[in-house]
């Protein structure tokens, strides 16, 4: 495939938006494609604070299996390509991820904001302890928040994902405006990777962006729903177009 490189400014800014067709050929399975998660578990029962209240034992059960899968998996060239974007831009680059399996993190990734969360930090669903790091499986039923067990009250510990009916952090939302204000009125290239354009506030980015003067970019195995709102739709594989569509050379 022959991809045309983007041409960038030297003071160009970017924000990239990414979904689980990144992580795809990392193989780790996505949400709404053909044998997707949600396809073999339904989102009321394992995604939702409904769903963790009914059975917890069972939303552990699904999240372990996905902290086991996702810790067998290594990030793929888009992964390393957005890496190499980061270290060439520097301030002037913002990675907003939807994925929850840590391969940003992992690929060196580190201006990232992780909107949906990670599969990698547990927190307690009742009191606001701070989130931690946590790599283990819970097989064998939901474990308790210490915290609120030395005070006296009941309340066990949950991923720390962003659930349906769930709200954003405000924190990363307040970010995301930020860099957008200082992309306003600069070279600004908004890109989207390897998501269905479903979900929001993510699928609206490409408006926020928009309106800011950016130019819009969205890579993708198929038109997502909102391809309409993008200047340019490069159909194929993020991990072949990813590496292809700003080379070192490439201004
Ligand atoms: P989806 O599963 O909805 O969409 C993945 C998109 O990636 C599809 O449009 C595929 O065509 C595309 N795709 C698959 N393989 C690809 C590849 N190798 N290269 C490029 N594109 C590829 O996943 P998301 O859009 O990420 O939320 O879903 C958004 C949110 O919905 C997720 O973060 C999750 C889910 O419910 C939470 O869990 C909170």
């Amino acid at each position: 495939m022959s991809v045309a490189p983007l041409r960038l400014a030297a003071d160009a800014h970017v924000l990239v938006l990414t979904g689980a067709g990144v992580s795809a050929e990392s193989g780790i399975p996505t949400f709404r494609d053909a044998g997707g998660l949600w396809e073999s578990h339904p989102v009321e029962q394992v995604a939702t604070p409904q769903g963790f209240q009914r059975d917890p034992g069972l939303v552990w059960r699904f999240y372990s299996a996905r902290r086991r899968a996702a810790l067998a998996c290594v990030p793929n060239a888009g992964h390393a390509a957005l890496v190499d974007w980061e270290r060439r831009l520097g301030e002037r680059f913002l990675l907003v991820t939807q994925n929850v399996d840590g391969l940003h993190l992992r690929a060196g990734n580190t201006r990232v904001i992780e909107i949906h969360g990670s599969l990698f930090r547990t927190r307690c669903a009742r009191c606001d302890r701070p989130s931690e790091h946590d790599e283990r499986a819970y097989e064998d039923g939901a474990p308790a928040c210490e915290r609120c067990a030395a005070q006296g009250r009941r309340a066990l510990l949950r991923p720390d994902i962003v659930w349906f009916g769930e709200l954003l952090d405000a924190r990363h939302l307040s970010a995301i405006d930020t860099f957008v204000a200082a992309a306003r009125g600069k070279p600004f290239v908004f890109l989207a990777a390897g998501t269905s354009g479903a979900v929001y506030p993510a699928a609206g980015l490409v408006d926020l962006a928009s309106d800011a003067g950016a130019e819009t970019w969205l890579v993708n195995a198929e038109p997502a729903e909102n391809v309409g709102r993008f200047a340019h739709f490069l159909q194929g594989p993020s991990g072949t177009i990813l590496p292809a569509l700003w080379p070192v050379d490439g201004r």
